[in-house]
Parts: C-alpha cells; structure tokens; sequence
C-alpha cells in the first residue's frame, strides 16, 4: 500500500489536513460520505466519457457510449429511483456493446479510448459499490450539489486546443491522485467493511492518476511539468482553505 501511495502523494502538493479527517469520521457525517463519494464515482465516469466523445470516437461509436451510461443516468436524475432493483437489473449490466471506431487524425485517439474505457468501466462498477454499501445501510441516494473542488480547478483550464485537452486530463489526474490518498488516510478510521472496501479502491485510483498523466504527456508532446505544478498548488489550495461545506473532496471545515 505504501508503494502504491509513495507516487501519489508524491504528486500532490500537501496531504488532506487532519481537521478533514476528524470531521469525516464522525458517524453522522458518514451518509453525506457516501452520497457525496457515489456522485463523484458517477462523474468521474461521466467525465471521462464526454472525453472519449469529445475528442477521440466518431459520431456512432458517440452514440454507443451514450447508450452505455444511459441506465446509470436514468437512475440518478429520476426522484423515483429504486436502488435495489437498479442494483439487480441484469441486462447489460455495466457494458460497452461493440466496438468504438477512433476519429481519424487523432494520433493519440486510441490510446485515449483504450485508458478511458476501462477507466469508465471501473468507475460505472465503483458507483455500484458505493449503492450497495448504501443500500444495506438504509442510506438513500440523492443527487447533492457538487462542492467548489472540481469546479476550483477547471476554471484554470486554458480555452484553445489541445491545451484544453491536456489542462482536462492533468486536472484528472489530481482529482484522482486525491482520491487515492483520502481513501488511504480515511480507511483506518472506518468501519471494517467500509475500511476494506476503501482500500479496495486505492489500485484501481492510482492508476487512473497514472492513466491521465501519461495521456496529458503524451498527447502534449513536450515536457508539461511546469503545468503540473500549476495545478498542484491550485489543488492544494483548495484542499488547504477553509471550506463552509462537507463534501468528499471539501478543504480544511470551518
Ligand atoms: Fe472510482
Ligand atoms: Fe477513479
């Protein structure tokens, strides 16, 4: 587990404040947690798609990804949902059907398609994950305003191409580079279920950070560590200033 955290943290410019920490662990914290946690997995799928479909897939293969996601957005963005039987639907559960084609004249396309599609696949599983914990604990779903984190970072994404593409894929990165290491550090203050689950995700998580970086480098073409550390000390200060709401990826509580 050390091995795997040792680049993270490497990565990120501080770790998670222990005032985030002490407030997480608070047992009436915990279904604010876990709904905030089930909508980020949700996102980070959804994100990752509107990449492929933005920048790497033809208009059919665009298509096939919509029809992919499509249960999962049905669920959350109806008030009548029905996490169980969403749960033990059984068609297609959490799958691609077919092959996508790459946009011609995007060098970097299918290795964009290859890294994001597994990517979406785990986080399309993790949101399942996070549903079944909820469920057995009588959490409901709901759909919560999302904190200032994400949004505090892409507001720093540069507006011409391809460095919207690569500012996109390092701001992934962080977000999944910090995921990592919250769960890490979280992990030993839960309970035994949710402690094993988090640390389940840690793999998964550092290597969708490695996935983002590699991509951003490689489609850059040059050195782009300049931009990284632009974005680390943003991240950090979002992660370090006092934060009025709780959310996974909230900074230090009032
Ligand atoms: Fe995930
Ligand atoms: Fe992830």
């Amino acid at each position: 587990m050390q091995q795997l955290l040792a680049p993270v943290k490497e990565f990120l410019a501080c770790e998670t404040p222990d005032s985030w920490i002490a407030a997480a662990k608070e047992d009436h914290r915990l279904a604010e947690l876990l709904i905030d946690h089930c909508n980020c997995e949700l996102k980070a799928a959804q994100t990752a798609m509107f990449l492929v479909r933005k920048y790497a897939v033809d208009k059919q293969s665009g298509e096939q990804l919509l029809i992919w996601a499509k249960p999962y957005e049905e669920f959350v963005y109806r008030n009548d949902r029905d996490m169980a039987a969403f749960l033990a639907r059984e068609v297609k559960k959490n799958e691609l059907i077919g092959e996508l084609t790459p946009r011609a004249g995007f060098t970097h396309g299918p290795e964009l398609i290859a890294k994001m599609i597994r990517l979406i696949k785990e986080e399309f599983h993790h949101f399942e994950q996070v549903l079944e914990l909820m469920l057995a604990r009588n959490i409901p779903y709901s759909n919560i305003r999302a904190g200032r984190y994400a949004k505090g970072m892409m507001k720093h994404v540069r507006t011409h191409e391809p460095a919207t593409l690569i500012d996109k894929l390092i701001v992934g990165a962080f977000i999944e580079a910090r995921s990592c290491e919250r769960f890490a550090k979280l992990a030993p203050w839960l309970d035994d279920e949710l402690k094993r689950f988090y640390i389940s995700l840690l793999r998964s998580e550092a290597r969708h950070y490695q996935d983002y970086l590699s991509l951003a480098e490689a489609i850059a073409g040059e050195d782009i560590s300049a931009r990284v550390a632009y974005f680390a000390e943003v991240e950090a200060e979002l992660i370090l200033a006092s934060d009025d709401e709780f959310r996974f990826h909230s900074g230090a509580p009032l």
